[in-house]
């Protein structure tokens, strides 16, 4: 069975309301005959609902960039899972690197966030994958499949189905460099066997392993049409709508 590739974008802390409205009436014509792939934009939460309302009735289709895994309580600047589906949020990215890096996400946070998403039915995307010293270490695959345990503890193989997996590794995000599709379809395939011992074949083999880090118009192809790539986390060259689409038109 054929994955249907996902082509996301992560605008992380970039453009205002204003900006966001700009950018949806020039991307959404530019995509809409664009039924290939899914595609999905995870803009702030203060542009959430903006962008929401921006996209209803269109074929793109948006998330959060994080969820905090309460249901709700005293948590100074988190927004739960209940929020965002009142909105109309349908995904989440859970663990981006970023995340983990300056906000101290563990391996265990986003377990519970994976566990609080899936039972109120927002599909997530796990982002797992090394830092430049962890590679030069040959520590890769071990890094990888100590994300993947780490996220997918107490998860069963019915309620895996939604979930996304990117993999971004830290060092290509926003430096210009991109794993080779080889390295990225190798790291892939390092994932889904894990996904695989964990789950079961079947779940390991429907389950979209997107590429993130460095992700242009330029090598956009090349990378999207490795057999073990399921699409594109896209950070920087998702900010513009021509770019974006130059993207999704890989
Ligand atoms: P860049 O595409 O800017 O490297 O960012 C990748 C990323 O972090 C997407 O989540």
């Amino acid at each position: 069975m054929a994955r249907k590739k996902l082509i996301a974008a992560n605008w992380k802390m970039y453009k205002t309301p204003a900006e966001a409205k700009a950018f949806f009436t020039e991307f959404l014509p530019l995509v809409a005959a664009q039924t290939r792939d899914e595609i999905a934009i995870f803009p702030s939460p203060v542009l959430l609902p903006g962008v929401i309302e921006a996209a209803k009735g269109s074929n793109v289709a948006i998330g959060a960039q994080n969820i905090h895994f309460a249901e709700e309580g005293a948590y100074t600047g988190e927004t739960s899972v209940g929020q965002l589906i009142a909105i109309g949020g349908t995904h989440t990215l859970i663990g981006h690197s970023e995340r983990r890096q300056y906000f101290a996400e563990t391996d265990e946070i986003v377990n519970k966030k994976l566990h609080t998403a899936l039972k109120h039915g927002i599909i997530p995307i796990v982002c797992i994958g090394e830092v430049l010293a962890e590679r030069e270490a040959g520590k890769t695959e071990s890094v990888l499949k100590t994300q993947i345990n780490g996220a997918f503890a107490g998860i069963t193989a019915e309620a895996a189905a939604p979930i996304v997996i990117a993999y971004e590794p830290v060092w290509a995000i926003g430096t210009g460099k991109t794993a080779t599709p080889e390295m990225a379809a190798e790291a892939h395939a390092i994932v889904r066997a894990e996904v695989a011992k964990l789950l079961g074949p079947a779940v390991a083999n429907a389950m979209r392993i997107l590429y993130g880090g460095s992700v242009k118009p330029d090598n956009a192809s090349a990378l999207l049409n490795q057999a073990e790539i399921d699409g594109a986390l896209v950070g920087g060259a998702s900010l513009k709508a021509d770019s974006f689409k130059a993207i999704a038109s890989y």
